[in-house]
């Protein structure tokens, strides 16, 4: 079945306090459309722990760089639809941006210090963009409980920062990465690759396991860890490194050596398509 569509904030409130009448819980996933399993994961995760699913769509203008894809970013709300609909959400919201930042919006919400590094270096900007949307959505759909992907890790850890901070009462999930069959990722930037470019985007993964593989056998110096990450990127056919990183895996600050739990962070660029990935490493 097509789940209806909110595209009022009035309208999505209406149809979670539908929900909450018949004493049901709310699961919410935030999205920015061009759905995949990725986010079908997730949507059927939180189908799971809740018993009504709210699923937001809606490309953030605040979270892209000038020099950024927002008016390319794909829109493919037909199929998102049918997506959704297949893996059990109850509605969509899909605010146009006038709905959510009205003329006169004035606010941003700064998560300190976690922005500091990896996307936040190459995209200035854009953490608090989400930071503040989250915030704002969390507010209208007021969910019990929300699913991000470990996809975005750094992503993950300023939400559940902020939802912390300012005590949203939700709890915040994060779900492991769903990746195609040769390891890439799953994102809605992986349809702009061209062939050729899809084939070498396999390095991200292909670096990131050769990395866990080298911690598991006791290479624990982080220099060494981003020498490999850098030449093994380097050495990709029209790939080129955005950041190749081994950082603390809480606070995401520099680190020398492997000693507590890190994550390995790779941002690749092939032509203009910018793809992350990461994997969690244990000392
Ligand atoms: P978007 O890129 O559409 O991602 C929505 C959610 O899906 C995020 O939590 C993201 O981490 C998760 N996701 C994406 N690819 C995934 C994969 N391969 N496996 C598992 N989860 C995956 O992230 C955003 O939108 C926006 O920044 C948003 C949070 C909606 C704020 O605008």
């Amino acid at each position: 079945m097509l789940p209806p569509i909110a595209l009022t904030i009035s309208e999505v409130r209406a149809a979670v306090a539908g929900a909450r009448r018949e004493s049901k819980s709310i699961g919410f996933v935030p999205t920015m459309g061009a759905l995949h399993a990725g986010h079908a994961a997730l949507i059927r995760t939180a189908g799971i722990s809740c018993q009504f699913t709210v699923v937001s769509i809606f490309v953030n203008p605040t979270q892209f760089g000038p020099n950024e894809d927002y008016t390319r970013y794909p829109r493919t709300l037909e199929d998102d639809r049918s997506l959704c609909g297949a893996v059990g959400a109850d509605v969509l919201f899909v605010p146009a941006a006038s709905e959510m930042y009205p003329d006169g919006f004035a606010t941003s919400i700064d998560v300190r210090g976690l922005g500091d590094h990896l996307c936040g270096s190459s995209r200035p900007g854009h953490f608090a963009g989400v930071a503040t949307v989250v915030a704002k959505l969390f507010n209208i759909v007021a969910p019990d409980a929300a699913f991000f992907g470990q996809k975005d890790a750094q992503q993950a850890r300023i939400i559940q920062q902020m939802s912390g901070d300012l005590n949203f009462s939700l709890r915040v999930e994060i779900l492991p990465t769903v990746r195609e069959p040769d390891g890439l990722a799953m994102s809605s930037r992986n349809r702009y690759l061209d062939p050729t470019q899809r084939r070498h985007a396999t390095v991200l993964y292909r670096v990131l396991e050769a990395v866990h593989a080298l911690v598991a056998s006791g290479e624990h110096d982080v220099t060494a860890l981003e020498r490999f990450m850098n030449g093994e990127v380097a050495s990709t056919p029209g790939a080129e490194v955005d950041y190749a990183r081994v950082v603390d895996g809480r606070t995401l600050q520099p680190i020398e050596r492997i000693e507590r739990p890190a994550l390995a962070a790779l941002a690749v660029r092939f032509g203009s398509t910018r793809l992350i990935d990461n994997v969690t490493l244990a000392p």
